[in-house]
């Protein structure tokens, strides 16, 4: 008998609420120095955190060291981490190779502001990979997302952009447009209204900035029609409403519509660029975008971002057209990372072990749900899974705010107290690294099958 037959929906919400409420509890227990700590942070920083992302009540856990697939919080708590810097750690935490080439690089310098060697060594391992020749580097996704859109605006000559409902491409102002907009305000599923994410957005960036449903053809075909979009930006797989896949045919699809209105098509692989796969998610699915965004992983923990292009796109900057500038871009540390990562860690033959373990995971959790008969199943997208607590796989944002959120808040709440670190965002997804052993993917599905045990309890 399926635990939707024996507990009804309501039920099982109802217990997922009990479940938070004493885990909370216990959290709010045995982390009483990151309370301190937090309480201590709110005085001098908005919300206590760096980057609002980090805030969640009653506070967030408040690290203090991390190693290899593990962080310990200032109470003295280890987690096994999945969360991995938002996806940013498919090295693991200060992978030995990172470490060596980053302690080697401090002996030549940090900084020359004028180009080193591995510029260009490690933009030929990026062209390689992503079968694209030219590449810059920035200090974050939000720079590459927010360099790839200017480029496309001036290869096009045009001002619009289009992005996808739910899609989250950095904090620049023209993709801070329906990230998560409320369903109350966003308008027909089939073409949502664009709805700021934040105050401070102008009423011209928003006017620029058209939304349109994932996995929808025909709305691409809709907004791209009158000829004024310089660029359609979009996760080939979502990213951050869980993991959210292209239908058969549908990037195919994206690729034609684009290229017959002349719109740039790119491709931010800010989260799937390394985690898919060699060549992330742009070779994994064999669709091949004019700009391609990436940042996080290849970084191995230092902040690094970076976009590639055809020539065609890339010569505006040539030209001296585009202007791309930063301080810091291709600075000598975060080369010396991104070389080892490419090089050295994250190998062919590396990225299909950590790949399998991470499918040993996915099942595991799957035949959980399957044996409990749980409104959930699993997604998995190269080194990186979740579980979206729908009967159903989602198709796009829409879907995604119909699934689950009590359930899902559970089980993150029932992970931490017992030292599995889920990241917080729920939209998020977790992450098999280089340093996870087996036994670290096994305890996270122990501790799954005991959560859905106390579910049905
Ligand atoms: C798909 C995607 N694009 C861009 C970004 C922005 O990257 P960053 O936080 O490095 O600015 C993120 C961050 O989570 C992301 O998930």
């Amino acid at each position: 008998m399926s635990a939707t037959e024996r507990h009804s929906h309501q039920q099982l919400a109802q217990r997922a609420k009990d479940i938070t409420a004493r885990e909370l509890r216990t959290y709010i227990e045995r982390t009483k120095g990151s309370q301190e700590a937090t309480d201590r942070a709110r005085k001098v920083l908005p919300l206590g955190v760096p980057s609002s992302f980090q805030a969640y009540d009653p506070h967030p856990i408040v690290v203090r060291r991390a190693q290899d697939a593990w962080m310990e919080d200032v109470d003295g708590n280890r987690y096994i981490d999945f969360d991995m810097g938002y996806g940013a750690l498919f090295a693991g935490h200060c992978h030995p190779a990172v470490r060596k080439a980053v302690a080697e690089q401090m002996d030549y310098g940090t900084l020359y502001v004028t180009p080193c060697e591995m510029n260009a060594e490690v933009a030929e391992m990026l062209a390689e990979r992503y079968q694209l020749p030219m590449w810059r580097f920035t200090n974050s996704g939000t720079e590459a997302t927010m360099d790839a859109i200017r480029v496309a605006r001036g290869i096009t000559g045009r001002e619009k952009l289009v992005k996808v409902e739910g899609g989250y491409h950095g904090h620049h102002d023209e993709v801070m447009i329906s990230m998560k907009p409320p369903i109350a305000e966003a308008g027909p599923a089939d073409s949502p209204r664009a709805i700021p994410a934040t105050a401070g957005i102008t009423r011209g960036v928003l006017a620029d900035t058209l939304v349109i449903p994932y996995n929808n053809p025909e709305a691409l075909k809709r907004v791209l029609r009158n000829g004024d979009v310089a660029a359609f930006i979009v996760e080939p797989v979502m990213e951050n409403i869980g993991i959210c896949m292209p239908q058969p045919g549908y990037l195919e699809a994206v690729r034609e519509i684009t290229r017959k209105y002349g719109t740039m098509l790119i491709f931010d692989e800010v989260k799937t660029g390394i985690t898919a796969g060699y060549g992330g998610a742009t070779r994994t699915l064999g669709v091949t975008p004019d700009l391609v965004t990436l940042a996080k992983s290849i970084g191995g923990g230092l902040p690094l971002g970076a976009f590639g292009g055809s020539q065609e796109c890339m010569d505006q900057i040539t030209a001296g057209k585009v202007l791309h500038l930063g301080t810091y871009n291709g600075n000598p540390l975060c080369m010396a990372a991104a070389k080892a990562v490419l090089m050295e860690v994250c190998t062919p033959a590396a990225m299909k072990e950590v790949v399998e373990r991470n499918g040993r995971l996915v099942d595991a959790c799957q035949a959980t749900i399957d044996r409990a008969g749980l409104p959930a199943h699993t997604v998995q997208f190269g080194a990186k899974g979740c579980v979206t607590w729908a009967p159903e796989p989602i198709k796009n944002y829409r879907d995604y705010k119909a699934t689950d959120f009590d359930l899902a808040f559970a089980q993150w709440m029932h992970g931490i107290n017992r030292g599995i670190l889920l990241p917080p965002g729920l939209d998020e997804q977790w992450l098999i690294s280089m340093l996870h052993s087996d036994d670290d993917a096994m305890t996270y599905a122990d501790v799954f099958a005991d959560f859905v045990a106390e579910l049905l309890a």
